[in-house]
């Protein structure tokens, strides 16, 4: 299976371009390249150029990876995360590049438009939605270089965010339910959670309690604590290593990189690979490739050109010089399951460990597969309760579905959303609250057609 995409690539040099990589696995909470006992620590970069909520897929850019893989491959990374893709796209040529470099790919399932509406999650989970990211399972099982999927990124983005949850997990269960019926290989499903304090141990409970058919695989947290020259003390990371030590399944930064320094010195990479944080976590991504108007890029793209920037270079300095811990590195496969947190008036108000039921008409999905993957024409499927017939008529930029633009902040040290790069080509439109973004970013939304886009903090 693995070889398909390097034959329907044209290559035709059998040797050299079989670099095929073996999936990692999870045991207990640590990853492993499958039939390995060294583990698998995560040394990454987000990938969305235009910003991670462009509605653009880069891994059916054949040109774009031809570009950009070389240059990952310079920078030492492992894996990238991508927020968005074209589920009715090719991505052949892009995953076989990315496998032949070495490289694995963390896939966030949802779009713009096919994602769950914050604040309306009832009516934007239905049957429509779940097809549209079983499509994307179906456009990606075939990828031994696929690590994992996240079922969503920072639905909870506040304390007042938290009755998403049983949605989310709702999410969580269904793909973890249709890849075990549908793909030939289990895949990791996990959350990218939002850096909320107050509730963060909460929604790492939340998500690792119960039966194990609903629980995530393993936790990203999107955290930019470590600002410049900290340490492993002032930026709090000890403190959730000591905190969150007992957690049964693999962490790890699904964004990092505080730019309220710069150039960015990226010290931290030198602790995160180090056997302080190595029994508790696995690694992180570092936000993100390409310089967009929130600046926390590391190279500026110009057409078929890369240009590089300092925070490249120390990057690609500080990965260098930090040597993976050795042998199991504190790993543990004993560590058991979390118990549900209880409710909590103003921080966690989620009653109960029931979950939403299948949406009626999704349940032969997971018999029969998600068939036609619709891409980004589909309609959005962020129903509401009030779900006028127009629903999607903010599905073109008529609408000016335009994001307040972070940019002005992004050098004043405050913490600028990444969300906020979208330019008016965004579609996110209205109820675009599960775009990918960093900490911090809320998507506040105006149900109707429009949206726009606040930065917290
Ligand atoms: C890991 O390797 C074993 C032995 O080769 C194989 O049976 C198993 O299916 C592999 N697991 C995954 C997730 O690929
Ligand atoms: C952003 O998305 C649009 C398509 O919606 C695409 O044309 C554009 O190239 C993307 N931006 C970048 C920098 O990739
Ligand atoms: C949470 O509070 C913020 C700011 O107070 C508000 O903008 C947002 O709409 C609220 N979200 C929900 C889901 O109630
Ligand atoms: C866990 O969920 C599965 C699938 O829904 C079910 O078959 C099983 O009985 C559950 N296990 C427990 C202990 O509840
Ligand atoms: C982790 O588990 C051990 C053994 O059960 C317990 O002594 C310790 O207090 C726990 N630590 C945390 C942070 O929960
Ligand atoms: C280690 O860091 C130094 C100083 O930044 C740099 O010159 C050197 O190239 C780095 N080593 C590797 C292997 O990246």
């Amino acid at each position: 299976m693995k070889f398909s995409a390097v034959v329907a690539a044209g290559i035709a040099m059998a040797g050299s371009a079989m670099a095929a990589l073996d999936p990692i696995v999870i045991r207990g909470n640590a990853f492993y390249t499958n039939g390995s006992n060294d583990r698998f620590y995560i040394r990454g970069v987000d990938y969305q150029p235009g910003g991670s909520s462009n509605v653009s897929d880069p891994l059916a850019d054949s040109d774009g990876c031809k570009r950009d893989v070389p240059v990952f491959k310079n920078l030492g990374v492992n894996a990238i995360r991508v927020y968005t893709v074209d589920n009715s796209a090719d991505h052949d040529d892009c995953m076989s590049l990315l496998d032949d470099a070495g490289i694995y790919l963390l896939l966030d399932v949802n779009t713009p438009k096919q994602s769950l509406n914050r604040n309306e999650p009832g009516p934007s989970y239905n049957a429509a939605y779940l097809q549209a990211i079983f499509a994307t399972v179906d456009a990606f099982k075939k990828y031994d270089n696929v690590l994992g999927f996240f079922s969503a990124n920072e639905v909870i983005n506040d304390v007042n965010s938290t009755a998403t949850a049983p949605y989310v997990k709702a999410v969580t269960r269904d793909l973890k339910r249709y890849i075990k019926a549908q793909s030939s290989r289990t895949i990791p499903v996990g959350y990218s959670a939002a850096d909320i304090s107050q509730n963060r141990w909460q929604q790492m409970e939340y998500f690792n309690c119960g039966n194990e058919s609903e629980t995530i695989d393993m936790f990203g947290m999107n955290d930019y604590s470590w600002c410049g020259d900290s340490s492993f003390q002032v930026s709090g990371y000890q403190q959730n290593v000591e905190n969150y030590g007992n957690y049964s399944i693999p962490m790890f930064f699904s964004e990092y990189g505080c730019n309220k320094v710069t150039p960015r010195e990226f010290s931290e990479v030198e602790t995160i690979y180090s056997s302080q944080m190595s029994p508790v976590y696995s690694g992180g991504l570092v936000y993100e490739y390409s310089q967009e108007a929130n600046n926390y890029g590391l190279v500026k793209l110009n057409g078929d050109s890369v240009s590089y920037l300092t925070d490249f270079y120390n990057l690609k300095y500080a990965l260098g010089n930090a040597t993976d811990p050795s042998g199991s590195a504190g790993a543990s496969t004993t560590r058991s399951k979390a118990n549900c947190p209880s409710y909590e008036e103003g921080t966690w108000e989620v009653r109960g460990t029931d979950l939403p039921e299948v949406p009626s008409g999704a349940e032969k999905y997971f018999s029969d597969g998600a068939g036609k993957a619709l891409g980004f024409n589909a309609p959005s499927t962020q129903w509401s309760s009030g779900n006028s017939s127009d629903s999607d008529s903010d599905s073109d930029s008529s609408s000016s579905a335009s994001a307040s633009s972070a940019g002005s902040t992004a050098t004043s040290g405050s913490q600028s959303s990444a969300a906020s790069t979208s330019t008016s080509k965004s579609k996110g439109g209205a109820g675009a609250v599960e775009v990918p973004s960093m900490m911090n970013s809320i998507y506040s939304l105006v149900l109707g057609g429009l949206f726009s886009l606040g930065l917290m903090l």
